[in-house]
Protein backbone atom coordinates (compact mmCIF):
# COMPACT_ATOMS: atom_id res chain seq x y z
CA UNK A 1 0.00 0.00 0.00
CA UNK A 2 1.51 3.59 -1.04
CA UNK A 3 2.48 5.50 2.00
CA UNK A 4 1.26 9.14 1.65
CA UNK A 5 1.19 10.18 5.04
CA UNK A 6 3.61 13.08 6.40
CA UNK A 7 5.40 12.37 9.75
CA UNK A 8 7.49 14.03 12.09
CA UNK A 9 10.60 12.75 10.50
CA UNK A 10 8.99 12.99 6.66
CA UNK A 11 7.85 16.68 6.65
CA UNK A 12 6.90 16.58 3.17
CA UNK A 13 3.80 15.53 0.99
CA UNK A 14 5.74 16.41 -2.21
CA UNK A 15 9.15 17.59 -2.80
CA UNK A 16 10.27 19.32 -6.00
CA UNK A 17 13.91 18.86 -6.98
CA UNK A 18 15.48 20.33 -9.59
CA UNK A 19 13.09 23.61 -9.03
CA UNK A 20 15.58 26.45 -10.17
CA UNK A 21 15.52 24.75 -13.36
CA UNK A 22 13.31 26.13 -16.59
CA UNK A 23 10.44 23.44 -15.71
CA UNK A 24 11.14 23.34 -12.21
CA UNK A 25 10.10 27.43 -12.21
CA UNK A 26 6.40 25.96 -13.85
CA UNK A 27 6.17 23.05 -11.62
CA UNK A 28 6.09 25.29 -8.53
CA UNK A 29 4.66 27.33 -9.49
CA UNK A 30 1.53 24.97 -10.70
CA UNK A 31 2.23 23.13 -6.93
CA UNK A 32 1.31 26.39 -5.34
CA UNK A 33 -1.64 27.18 -7.54
CA UNK A 34 -3.24 23.83 -6.93
CA UNK A 35 -1.51 23.05 -3.59
CA UNK A 36 -5.57 23.14 -2.01
CA UNK A 37 -6.13 20.23 -3.97
CA UNK A 38 -3.44 17.95 -1.70
CA UNK A 39 -4.65 15.82 1.30
CA UNK A 40 -7.08 17.53 3.65
CA UNK A 41 -6.18 20.59 1.45
CA UNK A 42 -3.04 21.13 3.07
CA UNK A 43 -0.44 19.84 0.63
CA UNK A 44 2.97 20.07 2.23
CA UNK A 45 6.14 21.09 -0.13
CA UNK A 46 9.28 22.35 -0.12
CA UNK A 47 11.41 22.91 -3.23
CA UNK A 48 15.04 21.54 -2.93
CA UNK A 49 17.89 21.93 -5.87
CA UNK A 50 22.08 22.69 -5.12
CA UNK A 51 21.39 26.55 -4.63
CA UNK A 52 19.68 27.91 -2.14
CA UNK A 53 19.69 31.59 -3.89
CA UNK A 54 18.27 30.25 -7.06
CA UNK A 55 15.80 28.40 -5.21
CA UNK A 56 14.73 31.97 -2.95
CA UNK A 57 14.95 33.18 -6.27
CA UNK A 58 12.23 30.63 -7.49
CA UNK A 59 10.18 31.46 -5.01
CA UNK A 60 10.54 34.74 -5.07
CA UNK A 61 9.42 34.73 -8.78
CA UNK A 62 6.20 32.62 -8.08
CA UNK A 63 5.20 34.77 -5.27
CA UNK A 64 4.69 37.18 -7.69
CA UNK A 65 3.28 35.58 -10.63
CA UNK A 66 0.15 34.32 -8.35
CA UNK A 67 0.15 36.97 -6.06
CA UNK A 68 1.09 35.01 -2.96
CA UNK A 69 3.36 36.59 -0.98
CA UNK A 70 3.04 33.82 1.70
CA UNK A 71 5.39 31.74 -0.86
CA UNK A 72 8.84 33.35 -0.10
CA UNK A 73 8.47 32.63 3.81
CA UNK A 74 5.72 29.24 3.74
CA UNK A 75 7.67 26.73 1.44
CA UNK A 76 10.71 25.51 2.92
CA UNK A 77 13.89 25.31 0.87
CA UNK A 78 16.01 21.85 0.95
CA UNK A 79 19.56 22.01 -0.46
CA UNK A 80 20.50 19.27 -2.33
CA UNK A 81 23.85 18.31 -4.71
CA UNK A 82 23.39 15.09 -7.58
CA UNK A 83 27.01 14.99 -6.99
CA UNK A 84 26.65 14.39 -2.63
CA UNK A 85 24.33 11.30 -2.41
CA UNK A 86 24.30 11.77 1.66
CA UNK A 87 22.34 15.00 0.77
CA UNK A 88 19.93 13.19 -1.22
CA UNK A 89 19.29 10.23 1.18
CA UNK A 90 18.92 13.22 4.02
CA UNK A 91 16.27 15.13 1.43
CA UNK A 92 14.24 11.55 0.40
CA UNK A 93 14.05 10.87 4.48
CA UNK A 94 11.85 14.01 4.76
CA UNK A 95 9.55 13.41 1.49
CA UNK A 96 7.06 11.40 0.76
CA UNK A 97 7.15 11.89 -2.97
CA UNK A 98 10.22 13.28 -4.63
CA UNK A 99 9.15 15.35 -7.50
CA UNK A 100 12.40 15.03 -9.86
CA UNK A 101 13.21 17.70 -12.62
CA UNK A 102 17.19 17.46 -12.72
CA UNK A 103 18.21 16.26 -16.41
CA UNK A 104 19.23 15.27 -18.70
CA UNK A 105 18.36 11.66 -16.38
CA UNK A 106 20.94 9.91 -18.00
CA UNK A 107 23.29 11.94 -16.19
CA UNK A 108 21.86 13.08 -13.14
CA UNK A 109 18.33 10.38 -12.24
CA UNK A 110 20.32 7.58 -11.36
CA UNK A 111 21.35 8.63 -7.68
CA UNK A 112 18.35 10.08 -7.55
CA UNK A 113 16.43 7.08 -8.01
CA UNK A 114 18.40 4.90 -5.74
CA UNK A 115 18.39 7.49 -2.73
CA UNK A 116 14.93 7.51 -3.25
CA UNK A 117 14.62 3.57 -3.48
CA UNK A 118 17.07 3.41 -0.47
CA UNK A 119 15.26 5.92 1.84
CA UNK A 120 11.25 5.21 1.22
CA UNK A 121 10.10 8.44 -0.68
CA UNK A 122 7.91 8.20 -4.09
CA UNK A 123 9.93 9.55 -7.14
CA UNK A 124 8.13 11.01 -10.04
CA UNK A 125 10.59 12.50 -12.96
CA UNK A 126 9.64 14.04 -16.48
CA UNK A 127 12.11 12.27 -18.51
CA UNK A 128 11.70 11.86 -22.17
CA UNK A 129 15.02 9.19 -22.60
CA UNK A 130 13.70 5.97 -22.83
CA UNK A 131 17.27 4.78 -22.12
CA UNK A 132 17.29 6.30 -18.70
CA UNK A 133 13.54 5.21 -18.00
CA UNK A 134 14.11 1.23 -18.89
CA UNK A 135 17.60 1.19 -17.08
CA UNK A 136 15.52 2.18 -14.19
CA UNK A 137 13.07 -0.72 -14.15
CA UNK A 138 15.81 -3.01 -15.21
CA UNK A 139 17.93 -2.36 -12.41
CA UNK A 140 15.41 -1.26 -9.86
CA UNK A 141 12.00 -2.56 -10.12
CA UNK A 142 12.30 -5.68 -7.53
CA UNK A 143 14.03 -3.25 -4.68
CA UNK A 144 11.48 -0.30 -5.41
CA UNK A 145 8.92 -3.57 -5.31
CA UNK A 146 10.71 -5.03 -1.97
CA UNK A 147 10.50 -1.40 -0.36
CA UNK A 148 6.89 -0.34 -1.73
CA UNK A 149 8.24 2.69 -3.32
CA UNK A 150 6.64 3.82 -6.34
CA UNK A 151 8.86 5.12 -9.05
CA UNK A 152 7.19 6.58 -11.50
CA UNK A 153 8.78 7.97 -14.94
CA UNK A 154 8.26 10.34 -18.03
CA UNK A 155 5.27 12.78 -16.42
CA UNK A 156 5.47 15.25 -18.62
CA UNK A 157 4.60 16.04 -21.92
CA UNK A 158 6.93 12.88 -22.42
CA UNK A 159 4.70 10.74 -21.83
CA UNK A 160 1.46 11.61 -20.03
CA UNK A 161 -0.69 12.25 -22.83
CA UNK A 162 -0.08 9.63 -25.30
CA UNK A 163 0.24 6.79 -22.47
CA UNK A 164 -2.96 8.33 -20.76
CA UNK A 165 -4.39 8.83 -24.04
CA UNK A 166 -4.29 5.52 -25.39
CA UNK A 167 -6.15 4.51 -22.38
CA UNK A 168 -8.25 7.23 -22.43
CA UNK A 169 -9.28 6.21 -25.74
CA UNK A 170 -9.01 2.16 -24.89
CA UNK A 171 -11.95 3.21 -21.97
CA UNK A 172 -13.95 4.94 -24.56
CA UNK A 173 -14.33 2.94 -27.66
CA UNK A 174 -17.26 0.85 -27.87
CA UNK A 175 -15.05 -2.70 -28.98
CA UNK A 176 -12.01 -3.96 -28.71
CA UNK A 177 -9.52 -1.18 -29.38
CA UNK A 178 -6.61 -2.51 -31.42
CA UNK A 179 -4.54 -0.03 -32.44
CA UNK A 180 -3.66 3.97 -31.76
CA UNK A 181 -2.20 6.38 -34.14
CA UNK A 182 -1.29 9.78 -32.34
CA UNK A 183 -0.32 12.95 -34.44
CA UNK A 184 1.45 15.87 -32.63
CA UNK A 185 0.80 19.16 -34.35
CA UNK A 186 2.34 22.03 -32.88
CA UNK A 187 1.03 25.59 -33.17
CA UNK A 188 1.94 28.55 -31.39
CA UNK A 189 0.97 32.51 -30.87
CA UNK A 190 1.83 35.65 -32.38
CA UNK A 191 5.35 35.29 -31.03
CA UNK A 192 6.17 32.27 -31.97
CA UNK A 193 7.34 29.42 -29.95
CA UNK A 194 10.39 27.42 -28.91
CA UNK A 195 11.18 24.70 -26.68
CA UNK A 196 14.02 25.03 -24.11
CA UNK A 197 17.58 23.89 -24.00
CA UNK A 198 17.01 21.27 -21.42
CA UNK A 199 15.23 19.20 -23.58
CA UNK A 200 17.57 19.36 -26.72
CA UNK A 201 20.41 18.44 -24.55
CA UNK A 202 18.48 15.26 -23.28
CA UNK A 203 17.90 14.62 -27.11
CA UNK A 204 21.31 15.20 -28.45
CA UNK A 205 22.94 12.33 -25.85
CA UNK A 206 19.75 10.13 -26.75
CA UNK A 207 20.42 10.18 -30.32
CA UNK A 208 24.41 9.45 -29.97
CA UNK A 209 23.72 6.30 -27.31
CA UNK A 210 20.86 4.95 -29.19
CA UNK A 211 22.30 1.40 -29.75
CA UNK A 212 23.01 0.86 -25.86
CA UNK A 213 19.65 1.29 -25.78
CA UNK A 214 19.07 -1.83 -28.23
CA UNK A 215 21.60 -3.90 -25.84
CA UNK A 216 19.67 -2.69 -23.18
CA UNK A 217 16.48 -4.11 -24.30
CA UNK A 218 17.74 -7.37 -25.05
CA UNK A 219 18.39 -7.69 -20.94
CA UNK A 220 14.90 -7.85 -20.51
CA UNK A 221 14.26 -10.97 -22.95
CA UNK A 222 10.48 -10.21 -23.24
CA UNK A 223 8.81 -12.19 -25.49
CA UNK A 224 7.30 -10.09 -28.38
CA UNK A 225 3.25 -8.74 -27.34
CA UNK A 226 0.87 -10.65 -28.80
CA UNK A 227 -0.57 -9.23 -31.83
CA UNK A 228 -5.09 -8.37 -31.48
CA UNK A 229 -6.66 -7.79 -34.90
CA UNK A 230 -4.69 -6.50 -38.01
CA UNK A 231 -0.63 -5.69 -37.68
CA UNK A 232 -0.27 -1.44 -37.59
CA UNK A 233 1.36 -0.73 -40.41
CA UNK A 234 4.92 2.04 -39.58
CA UNK A 235 4.42 4.59 -42.04
CA UNK A 236 7.21 5.69 -43.78
CA UNK A 237 9.85 7.81 -42.53
CA UNK A 238 8.56 11.47 -44.42
CA UNK A 239 4.73 11.47 -45.63
CA UNK A 240 1.76 14.41 -46.13
CA UNK A 241 -0.66 13.09 -43.55
CA UNK A 242 -4.20 13.52 -44.67
CA UNK A 243 -5.55 13.36 -40.54
CA UNK A 244 -3.33 16.56 -39.77
CA UNK A 245 -2.63 18.00 -43.59
CA UNK A 246 0.58 18.36 -43.38
CA UNK A 247 3.96 16.58 -43.78
CA UNK A 248 4.36 14.42 -41.03
CA UNK A 249 7.68 12.01 -39.70
CA UNK A 250 7.76 9.63 -36.85
CA UNK A 251 7.82 11.46 -33.54
CA UNK A 252 11.56 10.60 -31.72
CA UNK A 253 10.59 11.14 -28.15
CA UNK A 254 10.05 8.45 -25.75
CA UNK A 255 5.77 7.90 -26.22
CA UNK A 256 6.41 4.65 -27.67
CA UNK A 257 8.14 3.43 -25.61
CA UNK A 258 6.72 4.20 -23.04
CA UNK A 259 3.04 3.39 -24.06
CA UNK A 260 4.80 -0.29 -25.09
CA UNK A 261 5.78 -1.01 -21.58
CA UNK A 262 2.42 0.07 -20.25
CA UNK A 263 0.47 -2.46 -22.70
CA UNK A 264 3.01 -4.86 -21.73
CA UNK A 265 2.38 -4.34 -17.60
CA UNK A 266 -1.49 -4.40 -18.78
CA UNK A 267 -1.26 -7.52 -20.27
CA UNK A 268 1.06 -9.27 -17.78
CA UNK A 269 -0.98 -7.65 -14.67
CA UNK A 270 -4.17 -8.23 -15.84
CA UNK A 271 -4.59 -10.02 -19.10
CA UNK A 272 -5.90 -6.96 -21.25
CA UNK A 273 -5.62 -7.01 -24.47
CA UNK A 274 -2.50 -4.75 -25.71
CA UNK A 275 -3.28 -2.07 -28.38
CA UNK A 276 -0.52 -1.19 -31.06
CA UNK A 277 0.82 1.77 -31.11
CA UNK A 278 1.95 4.78 -33.31
CA UNK A 279 3.31 8.11 -33.09
CA UNK A 280 3.78 10.82 -35.73
CA UNK A 281 4.70 14.27 -35.39
CA UNK A 282 3.81 17.24 -38.28
CA UNK A 283 6.49 19.59 -39.49
CA UNK A 284 4.00 22.05 -41.70
CA UNK A 285 4.67 22.44 -45.25
CA UNK A 286 6.96 22.13 -47.69
CA UNK A 287 10.23 24.91 -46.80
CA UNK A 288 10.01 23.08 -42.99
CA UNK A 289 10.96 19.70 -45.22
CA UNK A 290 13.88 21.27 -46.01
CA UNK A 291 14.94 23.05 -43.30
CA UNK A 292 14.33 19.41 -41.63
CA UNK A 293 16.72 17.71 -43.70
CA UNK A 294 18.84 19.75 -43.68
CA UNK A 295 18.87 20.23 -39.65
CA UNK A 296 18.52 16.39 -39.72
CA UNK A 297 21.76 15.71 -41.51
CA UNK A 298 23.69 18.19 -39.38
CA UNK A 299 22.56 16.38 -36.63
CA UNK A 300 23.39 13.08 -37.59
CA UNK A 301 26.54 14.23 -38.29
CA UNK A 302 27.66 16.34 -35.54
CA UNK A 303 26.02 13.85 -32.68
CA UNK A 304 28.13 10.69 -33.56
CA UNK A 305 31.28 12.87 -32.26
CA UNK A 306 31.94 15.34 -28.61
CA UNK A 307 33.11 17.94 -30.55
CA UNK A 308 30.05 17.84 -32.64
CA UNK A 309 27.49 17.80 -29.55
CA UNK A 310 29.98 20.42 -27.57
CA UNK A 311 28.98 22.35 -31.18
CA UNK A 312 25.17 21.35 -31.07
CA UNK A 313 25.28 22.10 -27.21
CA UNK A 314 26.37 25.67 -27.64
CA UNK A 315 24.76 26.52 -30.56
CA UNK A 316 20.63 25.46 -30.17
CA UNK A 317 19.06 28.02 -31.73
CA UNK A 318 21.29 27.71 -34.72
CA UNK A 319 20.53 23.85 -35.06
CA UNK A 320 17.33 23.61 -35.28
CA UNK A 321 16.39 26.61 -37.14
CA UNK A 322 15.21 28.55 -33.67
CA UNK A 323 12.78 25.14 -32.78
CA UNK A 324 14.92 25.21 -28.84
CA UNK A 325 16.26 27.77 -27.24
CA UNK A 326 18.50 28.23 -24.43
CA UNK A 327 16.10 30.72 -22.76
CA UNK A 328 12.72 28.66 -23.21
CA UNK A 329 9.68 29.71 -24.65
CA UNK A 330 8.64 33.22 -22.86
CA UNK A 331 5.32 32.98 -20.56
CA UNK A 332 3.61 34.10 -23.56
CA UNK A 333 4.66 31.39 -25.76
CA UNK A 334 4.01 28.82 -23.08
CA UNK A 335 0.28 27.77 -24.12
CA UNK A 336 -0.52 24.91 -21.78
CA UNK A 337 2.09 24.70 -20.17
CA UNK A 338 -2.30 10.60 -4.70
CA UNK A 339 -4.27 8.06 -5.38
CA UNK A 340 -6.10 5.20 -3.98
CA UNK A 341 -5.51 2.84 -7.15
CA UNK A 342 -1.56 2.54 -7.76
CA UNK A 343 -0.56 -0.97 -8.51
CA UNK A 344 -0.61 -3.11 -5.40
CA UNK A 345 3.19 -3.33 -4.58
CA UNK A 346 6.05 -0.74 -5.39
CA UNK A 347 8.03 -1.14 -8.36
CA UNK A 348 9.45 1.35 -11.61
CA UNK A 349 6.12 1.88 -13.75
CA UNK A 350 5.36 4.05 -16.52
CA UNK A 351 2.24 6.73 -16.19
CA UNK A 352 -0.43 4.77 -17.44
CA UNK A 353 0.80 1.55 -15.75
CA UNK A 354 0.79 3.31 -12.34
CA UNK A 355 -2.01 6.00 -13.12
CA UNK A 356 -4.32 3.62 -15.56
CA UNK A 357 -7.18 3.48 -12.25
CA UNK A 358 -6.83 7.20 -10.70
CA UNK A 359 -8.75 9.91 -11.37
CA UNK A 360 -5.43 11.62 -13.04
CA UNK A 361 -6.96 12.06 -16.97
CA UNK A 362 -10.24 14.21 -15.54
CA UNK A 363 -7.67 16.13 -12.93
CA UNK A 364 -5.96 16.77 -15.97
CA UNK A 365 -8.94 17.48 -18.20
CA UNK A 366 -10.01 19.95 -15.36
CA UNK A 367 -6.33 21.64 -15.12
CA UNK A 368 -6.84 22.47 -19.29
CA UNK A 369 -5.25 19.59 -20.76
CA UNK A 370 -7.29 18.37 -23.39
CA UNK A 371 -7.43 15.53 -25.89
CA UNK A 372 -9.15 15.35 -29.36
CA UNK A 373 -9.86 11.97 -29.99
CA UNK A 374 -11.39 10.49 -33.55
CA UNK A 375 -12.52 6.91 -33.37
CA UNK A 376 -12.23 5.12 -36.17
CA UNK A 377 -13.84 1.64 -37.11
CA UNK A 378 -10.59 -0.51 -35.63
CA UNK A 379 -7.93 2.59 -35.99
CA UNK A 380 -8.77 5.50 -33.17
CA UNK A 381 -6.59 8.54 -34.20
CA UNK A 382 -5.93 10.71 -31.68
CA UNK A 383 -4.07 13.87 -31.42
CA UNK A 384 -2.52 15.73 -28.71
CA UNK A 385 -1.40 19.34 -28.96
CA UNK A 386 1.07 21.71 -27.71
N1 LIG B 1 8.84 14.93 -20.30
C1 LIG B 1 8.75 16.13 -20.79
O1 LIG B 1 7.85 16.41 -21.52
C2 LIG B 1 9.78 17.16 -20.42
C3 LIG B 1 9.47 18.51 -20.52
C4 LIG B 1 10.45 19.44 -20.15
C5 LIG B 1 11.68 19.00 -19.70
N2 LIG B 1 11.94 17.67 -19.64
C6 LIG B 1 13.23 17.17 -19.16
O2 LIG B 1 13.44 17.70 -17.86
C7 LIG B 1 14.83 17.93 -17.66
C8 LIG B 1 15.03 19.37 -17.19
O3 LIG B 1 14.74 20.24 -18.27
P1 LIG B 1 14.87 21.82 -18.08
O4 LIG B 1 14.59 22.39 -19.42
O5 LIG B 1 14.07 22.26 -16.92
O6 LIG B 1 16.45 21.91 -17.76
P2 LIG B 1 17.26 23.03 -16.96
O7 LIG B 1 16.60 24.35 -17.04
O8 LIG B 1 18.66 22.92 -17.47
O9 LIG B 1 17.20 22.55 -15.43
C9 LIG B 1 18.05 21.57 -14.92
C10 LIG B 1 17.90 21.54 -13.42
O10 LIG B 1 18.78 20.51 -12.94
C11 LIG B 1 19.53 21.07 -11.86
N3 LIG B 1 20.81 20.37 -11.70
C12 LIG B 1 21.77 20.18 -12.62
N4 LIG B 1 22.81 19.52 -12.07
C13 LIG B 1 22.47 19.30 -10.76
C14 LIG B 1 23.11 18.68 -9.67
N5 LIG B 1 24.34 18.15 -9.77
N6 LIG B 1 22.48 18.62 -8.48
C15 LIG B 1 21.24 19.15 -8.32
N7 LIG B 1 20.59 19.77 -9.33
C16 LIG B 1 21.20 19.84 -10.53
C17 LIG B 1 19.73 22.52 -12.25
O11 LIG B 1 20.13 23.24 -11.10
P3 LIG B 1 20.86 24.68 -11.21
O12 LIG B 1 19.76 25.67 -11.45
O13 LIG B 1 21.51 24.83 -9.90
O14 LIG B 1 21.82 24.61 -12.39
C18 LIG B 1 18.32 22.83 -12.72
O15 LIG B 1 17.48 23.05 -11.60
C19 LIG B 1 15.52 17.58 -18.98
O16 LIG B 1 16.03 16.28 -18.88
C20 LIG B 1 14.40 17.65 -20.00
O17 LIG B 1 14.63 16.78 -21.09
C21 LIG B 1 11.02 16.74 -19.98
Amino acid sequence: MARVETSSSRPYHLVIFGASGFTGQFVVEEVARTVSEGPKGNLKWAVAGRSKQKLEKVLEQAAGVLGKPELRSEVDIIVADVEEPDSLAAMCKQAVVVLNCVGPYRFYGEPMVKACVENGAHHIDISGEPQFLESMQLNYNSQAADKGVYIIGSCGFDSIPADMGVLYTRDQFKGTLTAVESFLTIGSGEDGGCIHDGTWQSAIYGFSDSQKLQSLRRKFNHKPLPTVGSKLRRRGTLFFSNEIQQYTVPFMGSDPSVVKRTQRFLVDEHQANPVQYGAYAGIGGISNVIKLMFAGMMFWLLVKFSFGRNLLIKHPEFFSFGLFSKAGPTRKQVKYALCPSLPKTGGVYTPGAAFAKTTLTDRLNKHGIHRISQPRTVKPVMCKWV
